[in-house]
């Protein structure tokens, strides 16, 4: 029987992960510069947290997570997401004592039994960033802007930042009454999962996608028309500091997250070149989330970005050639360069060889194949002789070098070009 990975679980090969690895790398050295610090959460944890971080009626909870009983029989859930995760952490570890905000982000994979496709996963992988201990506009902007800092460095521009505001626990209820009241007369119109938010999660019904329930949402109140002057002015903040540092965005009132804890801002990145799956990077403020879990009152927002939908609009890179390529012939030849080769490894060179024990032609034609810039070849005769032969693979041009002076001008060599 042949085995294969599991449907919707992805192999990220040699070729598509050097996008990844540049994504990672930017999105590592931007937020070190606004002052976030890694932090390694485990892949597992109790499902509560999730049931009770993310919401008990949303999507990822109800349907999506993969849970079960370890050994001793207690509920485990792969992480569908990071937020909770990080707060379990913040929590447990009171980080809250040791800054006033505490600027954290990770990366790693996420599961959800969703209907793979396009874009869509039930392993992928995510780059997040939280940041606890503020409630301040300013936070919401400067989070922003790191993230539209990270996608311009990669090269994604072709993107669109869409934001809202959902209010907070002084506006909110009296907003889902509105709504709710709204929605009561359409109800027969609504799709059979919309009329079962109505109950548990009516503005989940501002973002179905349904032909039906976008004729019925298109004229429903806005959570917009409905703010606290508190939400209203630190909404109002946010957009000014987005356009004083000229962050291209959109209101989308019908913007609303599939994740229970977000309050006041909201946001997605977007793009139209990925299809349905259209978002690559969202998040917003939850700042009920760490009493929720049992903390000190503290705000919170944060981001996480989607690295295979990213990595699908970044460039191909190639994956990197090798700087030299050893063609050795004979067994004395593998012996004496094998020190020069750890050696020059050690320096940052990049060293292939033949492991095959093939002859000159077709270690030749294996270095070409590899793209070295170079291929030195040492056979019994350059033994002998005490030399070796350099040839520079593009201009066909070969140079002959000292064999016991090799690890010394090698490099120099290589480096010349
Ligand atoms: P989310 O919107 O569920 O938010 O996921 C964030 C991003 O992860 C999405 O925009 C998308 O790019 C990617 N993503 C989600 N599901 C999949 C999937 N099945 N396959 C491929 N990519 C996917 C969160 O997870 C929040 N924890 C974000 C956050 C952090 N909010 C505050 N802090």
């Amino acid at each position: 029987m042949k085995i294969q990975a599991i449907r919707g679980v992805k192999d990220i090969l040699p070729g598509e992960i050097e996008a990844v690895q540049r994504l990672e790398q930017a999105a590592r050295s931007i937020f070190e510069s606004f002052g976030f610090s890694e932090i390694r959460i485990p892949i597992f944890e109790v499902t509560e947290l999730f049931a009770r971080g993310i919401g008990a009626t949303t999507d990822i909870v109800e349907k999506e997570m993969y849970t079960f009983e370890d050994r001793d029989g207690k509920k485990i859930t792969l992480r569908p997401e990071g937020t909770a995760s990080v707060v379990r952490s913040y929590i447990e570890h009171q980080l809250y004592l040791k800054a006033p905000v505490a600027k954290l982000y990770y990366l790693g994979p996420m599961f959800r039994h969703e209907r793979p496709q396009a874009g869509r996963f039930r392993q992928f992988y995510q780059i997040g960033i939280e940041a606890l201990g503020t409630d301040r506009p300013a936070m919401d902007v400067e989070v922003l802007a790191m993230l539209s800092a990270v996608l311009n460095q990669i090269g994604v521009t072709e993107v669109q930042l869409e934001i809202n505001s959902l209010g907070d626990s002084v506006c909110r209820p009296e907003y889902r009454k509105t709504l709710k009241a709204y929605f009561k007369t359409y109800l027969s119109q609504l799709c059979e999962n919309c009329r079962r938010r109505y109950e548990t999660n009516p503005m989940r019904i501002l973002d179905c996608k349904n032909e039906g329930c976008r004729a019925v949402t298109a004229k429903a109140p806005s959570p917009l028309d409905h703010l606290c002057a508190d939400c209203l002015v630190h909404f109002q903040q946010v957009k000014d500091g987005l356009n004083q540092l000229k962050i291209p965005f959109v209101v989308n009132e019908h913007l609303v997250r599939g994740l229970d804890y977000y309050m006041r801002t909201a946001f997605e990145v977007t793009t139209t070149k990925l299809g349905a799956q259209n978002a690559i990077a969202a998040g917003g403020r939850y700042d009920g989330l760490v009493k929720e879990l049992g903390g000190p009152p503290t705000p919170g927002i944060g981001f996480a970005m989607g690295v295979e939908r990213i990595a699908l609009l970044m460039e191909r890179m190639e994956t990197p050639k090798p700087d030299i390529f050893f063609a050795l012939l004979g067994e004395e030849a593998v012996r004496r360069m094998l020190p020069v080769t750890i050696q020059l490894r050690g320096e940052g060179v990049r060293v292939e060889m033949d492991y095959s024990g093939g002859g000159l032609k077709k270690q030749m034609g294996l270095s070409d194949k590899l793209g070295a810039r170079y291929t030195l070849i040492i056979g019994e005769n350059e033994l002998k002789a005490g030399k070796a032969m350099l040839r520079n693979m593009a201009d066909k041009s070969q140079t002959e070098l000292s064999l016991s002076e090799l690890a010394q001008t090698l490099p120099e060599r290589l480096r010349k070009t």
